[in-house]
């Protein structure tokens, strides 16, 4: 079956002005995006609302994080509830900032992807490894490591909602993007991992992303590969490039 191709801008914690942000998604909004491309972007928390509310061309918005409690006493946090019920269709879940910086487990990752999925949200869940663990050929063991929590909470149907991005750690914000070889031997043995710890079907239909020093130049050969489905952009998402890599494979 044919995965419909999915682009991502996680913009982090840019830009830094209303104005500029408007002026971002102006942009977006006059550009000509290939129509078979499912288009996600997720602007700081404090934006989404208003992104929401700008966006046109079917672009569609995500929160770049969200908490594992619907409501409560826990101070900062967002609940996947007030993002379903504000209409933000998708939450980011897993990013190696939100690991490293945040200290986030594997185990609190999989809870927020379920608690995301019964409350309506669709989730891009982000995996990958380190230069150390890639350079010790841990690469595939690290990413099923991260995987398995979310396996465990997730029934077969739940994963139609679940896009994975593989974001090598070491190629995120470096300029060192993945080689294509190296980016679809990572997906396929997640495909591989979800065909043997979920079911084929699901491997099959799952869209697994690429993120890392995406960039105009580089997504066109990416994109070539058979288990890359998209991409999930950082620095370039803020940019007038991130038209092309929409449109990488036009
Ligand atoms: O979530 C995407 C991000 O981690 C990739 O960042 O700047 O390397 O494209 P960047």
């Amino acid at each position: 079956m044919a995965r419909q191709f999915f682009v991502g801008g996680n913009f982090k914690m840019n830009p830094a002005s209303r104005d500029a942000k408007r002026k971002l998604v102006d942009a977006l909004n006059q550009a000509t995006l290939d129509p078979s491309v499912e288009v996600v972007i997720a602007p700081p928390s404090l934006y989404l609302l208003p992104v929401a509310e700008l966006v046109r061309n079917n672009v569609k918005v995500a929160a770049q994080n969200c908490y594992v409690k619907l409501s409560g006493a826990f101070t900062g946090e967002i609940s996947p509830a007030q993002l379903a019920d504000a209409g933000i269709p998708y939450v980011i879940l897993g990013h190696s900032e939100r690991r490293t910086i945040f200290h986030e487990s594997s185990e609190l990752v999989a809870e927020k992807t379920r608690v995301a999925l019964d409350n309506g949200l669709s989730v891009i869940l982000c995996v990958g490894e380190t230069l150390q663990e890639r350079e010790a050929n841990r690469t595939a063991e690290v990413v099923q490591e991260q995987l398995k929590p979310v396996v465990k909470l997730l029934k077969d149907a739940d994963w139609a909602k679940v896009v994975i991005a593989y974001e090598p750690v070491w190629a995120i914000g470096t300029g060192k993007v993945a080689t294509s070889a190296q980016a679809q031997q990572a997906h396929a043995d997640i495909r591989a991992f979800l065909a043997q710890s979920v079911s084929p079907a699901v491997a099959e239909s799952t869209r697994i992303i690429y993120g890392g020093s995406v960039t105009a130049a580089n997504c066109r050969e990416l994109a070539t590969q058979p288990d890359v489905d998209g991409f999930l952009v950082g620095g370039a998402s803020l940019k007038p490039e991130f038209v092309d890599i929409v449109n990488a494979r036009q």
